[in-house]
């Protein structure tokens, strides 16, 4: 069978998927009732961030990769939803002070100034529980809990989501300080092999605080679309290169664009001294390697043939987005 000839996104869907978003913001709103004994500002707080109009890249792909798997979207629902509420809570904890320090998200005040640090604090960390809860509540097959329930947990854990965040936030910290910059400036003397290094630290980083959720979303749709394992492994192909490539294009685009296109602040990486692909090989450098890993990531699923549509069209999204 050919492959179906790969649609350009159109203006007036560049992502390839909003006919996904009614049931994905349907989902998410019932999912965001919790229960009776949680008190009312919590939830507010957890419904404000996680119901803010993001852009559901993450649920669209469980989605997607349940579908390219031959599997109903609806009986991946729940990974969706869950995914989700594992990024917003890792939004709303990446924006307090102590983290990126930021003040707007999704248009929108960031959860800790439109209520208070502790209330977004503790809005993250139930976010997190409530994830997994959802995954062990709507989901029917008892071994597709557990392998979800794993595949979710690892991606948001200590070696990945959260230890990317850890080491963003460490490289940030080397780069303020000036004796130590000056210290790894002078020894490095900008040989091609410190920035060799310095690009492989900040790979790791991205896969591990962006890829990773990605690759996750992905793996949960295959999972809970009844995907074989070669159709696994040719989606963890195609996720670590779009989820790397994701982060690259959020580099970018603190560079180049704008508060109001974004719905958050830009200019912040340069100005917190973050470890970044245009910081370390300029807007063209950066942009060559996004569009080097898309590629990539195209040709990593023409084994869907028919099916690959919605994630060769994402993948160019992920490319040309603009916020
Ligand atoms: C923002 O993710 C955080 C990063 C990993 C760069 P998104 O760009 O997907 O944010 P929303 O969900 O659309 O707000
Ligand atoms: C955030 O990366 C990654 C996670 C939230 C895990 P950034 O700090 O670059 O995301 P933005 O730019 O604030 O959305
Ligand atoms: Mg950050
Ligand atoms: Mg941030
Ligand atoms: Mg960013």
């Amino acid at each position: 069978m050919n492959p179906a000839p790969t649609p350009t996104p159109s203006s007036e869907d560049p992502t390839g998927f909003a006919d996904l978003r009614p049931s994905i913001e349907s989902a998410l709103a019932s999912a965001c009732q919790f229960n009776e004994g949680c008190p009312s500002r919590l939830g507010d707080a957890m419904r404000y961030a996680v119901l803010a109009p993001g852009k559901r890249l993450r649920p669209a792909l469980v989605l997607m990769a349940a579908e390219a798997c031959g599997g109903e979207m609806d009986s991946a629902m729940p990974g969706a939803v869950a995914v989700e509420m594992i990024h917003a809570y890792s939004l709303i904890h990446d924006d307090l002070p102590a983290m990126d320090d930021d003040d707007l998200r999704r248009g929108r005040p960031t959860c800790h100034i439109e209520f208070d640090e502790p209330t977004a604090i503790l809005a993250g960390d139930a976010l997190i529980a409530e994830a997994f809860s959802h995954l062990a509540n709507q989901i029917e097959d008892p071994n597709r809990i557990v392998e979800a329930v794993r595949t979710l947990s690892k991606a948001a854990g200590a070696a990945h989501l959260v230890g990317g965040q850890a080491d963003d936030l460490a490289a940030e910290r080397d780069g303020k300080d000036e004796i130590n910059q000056d210290v790894k400036l002078a020894s490095k003397a900008f040989t091609s092999d410190s920035i060799a290094a310095d690009l492989a630290f900040l790979e790791s980083i991205h896969h591990r605080k962006t890829g990773a959720l990605i690759a996750a979303s992905l793996d949960l749709g295959a999972i809970l679309g009844g995907g074989t394992n070669d159709q696994r492994d040719a989606l963890a192909q195609y996720a670590s290169l779009v989820g790397l490539a994701f982060q690259v294009v959020d580099d970018l685009l603190d560079f180049t664009s704008d508060a109001e296109s974004m719905g958050k602040r830009t200019g912040k990486d340069a100005e917190r001294g973050k470890l970044t692909y245009p910081g370390l090989l300029g807007i063209e450098g950066a942009q060559q390697r996004a569009d080097q890993l898309i590629i990539e990531a195209k040709r990593q699923i023409s084994v869907f043939e028919n099916r690959q549509r919605r994630l060769s069209c994402l993948a160019t999204y992920v490319l040309e987005r603009s916020h």
